[in-house]
């Protein structure tokens, strides 16, 4: 079941989010699950201006992220890890044990994505955030993906590579071709989802989560079977709805 909101401006529109994150925070040790990408940055700004002015505390939070790429070193700076650090983790007091994010760097991706799930099972996330890709993917899981898909390693679409160029100097060669992911089952166990999509460019991918076909050629579109998600889009990316 989808809760939109549709807000005018891309500071409304992490307001938004951050009053939904705060609820959560509430909690005495909220999991929150965590994406990267542009749309989340102005939630991460107010939970970092929080924490300095209210003093809001994740010193008991844990948080999993959703990606990361592979075949680029863990601190490389464009790695989903040293993202995180820079525009959430190390501005908070979360600690460096509480955090989890796939491994992409490693020998064995099998090993490190089982030992992922393992780590998810042994929590429930409160709250998943959520960006969506202009071809419907969310985390990294591309049209095709099984809707019973776990953490595993996913080569990533043309589309895809196209969009995230812009952080590689514009040079789709630079961009890796494959990831891992947290699977779209993985996704679905979360008790509570936020999904923030911004701009004309996902209107397509938004109209076919909330109102297409439920397929996985729209991978967002498992999210219909959730009972529990909210939705916060700019005036653009809601424009087909
Ligand atoms: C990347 C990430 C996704 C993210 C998507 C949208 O591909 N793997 O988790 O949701 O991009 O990114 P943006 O928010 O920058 O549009």
């Amino acid at each position: 079941m989808f809760n939109i909101i549709i807000a005018d401006s891309y500071d409304k529109i992490s307001s938004e989010a951050f009053r939904i994150l705060k609820e959560i925070m509430l909690a005495d040790s909220p999991v929150l699950g965590l994406a990267t990408g542009s749309s989340p940055i102005g939630l991460y700004k107010k939970m970092i201006a929080d924490h300095n002015t209210n003093g809001t505390s994740y010193a008991k939070a844990i948080t999993f992220n959703l990606d990361e790429y592979i075949g680029i070193p863990a601190f490389h700076e464009q790695s989903y890890r040293s993202f995180m650090h820079e525009n959430l983790f190390d501005h908070i007091d979360i600690p460096e044990e509480n955090i989890y994010i796939p491994r992409g760097d490693g020998e064995d991706h099998a090993a490190d994505c089982a030992a992922y799930e393992a780590e998810l099972a042994k929590y429930h996330i409160d709250l998943q955030i959520l960006g969506i890709g202009s071809d419907g993917h969310i985390g990294f899981n591309e049209p095709g993906t099984s809707f019973d898909s776990l953490t595993h390693v996913t080569d990533l679409a043309e589309q895809t590579r196209k969009d995230n160029a812009r952080f590689f100097d514009d040079d789709i060669g630079q961009v890796p071709s494959q990831a891992v992911t947290m699977g779209l089952a993985s996704i679905m166990k979360a008790r509570k989802i936020l999904v923030i999509a911004c701009g004309a460019n996902k209107a397509e991918a938004v109209y076919g989560m909330i109102k297409g076909p439920q397929s996985e050629e729209c991978p967002a579109s498992i999210l219909q079977s959730h009972d529990d998600v909210t939705v916060i889009l700019d005036k653009e990316a809601a424009v087909r709805l």
